[in-house]
């Protein structure tokens, strides 16, 4: 893909983020789903691939856009692969909470991995722990791997997990070694991608959360050469059927870098919509709003920060329609 892509990617996230940031903590994630999704939508249409939704908003039957299997973009060559999440972590926007993001993985046709709206058993570290980690291994095993590979004492390792019930073990256990825990209502995508970036303090991400963020996280981790195991958790003979017709011969095998993201030509891009360990949220000031935004490229390994002031005036299709919101006076 041409690297000139990376800055139209960018652009779509941002016009999602635009449209759905209005709806910080007004408890509607409805909404602001709503928002982003259309935003993005119409955003494709400007870009010069010919893409496929494969991790999208769901099955056409039940998502009106961005759905898995539809087409995005121009129409005009290259032919991509495209996954999508117009807003990562609805209830984080719902309830004004950090790190909700609007992010997006590009790559050639099938390229990525086609993975169906469950749950996946997830491992992330950055690139000086990359190699050290193992899914089927004990927390005991990876978190002193980890420890090894950066040089830390195991009670100055980092572990980020969402805070489920179905966790209790895992955070027990981290406990029990005297690991640090940090622990998020939301946004595995977004706690995945801070294993990669100094900055944030975290090592290591453990646990289960949605597969289709499993194939964003591990696009992220690919450009910032980190890595990501996952495992998915079919939790019935229908979900283990909607994997085998995606593709996948074996429901229960272990998902490699090389298995979820084939090749090494893939644009992750994500823009901040509240404000996050990795990006500021979105900020509006009369007819202007400004987005922090992240591109990067795993062919050249390019992370690029990128902050914009948009004129809201000019560009009226990046607020969002139908909201109360964005006809108020106030
Ligand atoms: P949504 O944006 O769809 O609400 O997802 C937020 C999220 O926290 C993901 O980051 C995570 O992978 C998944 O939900 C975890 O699912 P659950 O809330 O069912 O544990």
């Amino acid at each position: 893909m041409e690297r000139e892509l990376a800055l139209e990617f960018v652009r779509v996230t941002e016009a999602a983020a635009l449209a759905t940031g209005r709806f910080m903590g007004r408890g509607d994630k409805i909404a602001a789903d709503n928002a982003a999704v259309e935003a993005m939508r119409i955003a494709f249409d400007t870009v010069y691939i010919d893409g496929v939704v494969v991790i999208g908003e769901g099955e056409m039957d039940h998502a009106p856009m961005l759905y898995i299997g539809e087409k995005v973009g121009a129409g005009v060559p290259p032919q991509v692969d495209v996954a999508v999440d117009p807003l990562e972590g609805t209830n984080l926007i719902a309830n004004g909470l950090p790190n909700a993001l609007s992010v997006l993985a590009v790559a050639p046709r099938n390229c990525l991995l086609h993975a169906p709206d469950i749950y996946m058993n997830k491992i992330a570290v950055g690139p000086q722990a990359k190699g050290y980690i193992n899914l089927d291994a004990s927390v005991e095993e990876n978190v002193r791997q980890v420890a090894k590979a950066l040089g830390k004492k195991v009670k100055d390792i980092v572990a980020i997990i969402l805070d489920r019930p179905r966790h209790k073990h895992i955070i027990q256990e981290l406990r029990r070694l005297g690991t640090r825990v940090k622990l998020i209502s939301d946004g595995d995508v977004s706690a995945a991608i801070a294993t990669a970036v100094e900055w944030t303090g975290v090592d290591i991400l453990f646990g289960a959360g949605g597969a289709p963020e499993g194939v964003l996280a591990a696009a992220a981790l690919k450009c910032l050469d980190g890595e990501l195991q996952g495992r998915l958790l079919p939790e019935n003979e229908k979900d283990r059927q909607r994997i085998k017709e995606m593709g996948m011969a074996d429901p229960g095998q272990l998902l490699k870098m090389k298995d979820l993201i084939k090749g090494n030509d893939v644009i992750f891009a994500a823009t901040g919509i509240t404000d996050g360990d990795l990006l500021q949220g979105v900020r509006y000031s009369g007819s202007r709003a400004t987005t922090h935004s992240v591109v990067m490229r795993s062919m050249t390994g390019t992370v690029r920060f990128i902050q914009a002031t948009h004129c809201l005036d000019i560009k009226p299709h990046y607020v969002a329609r139908n909201s109360v919101v964005n006809n108020s006076e106030n």
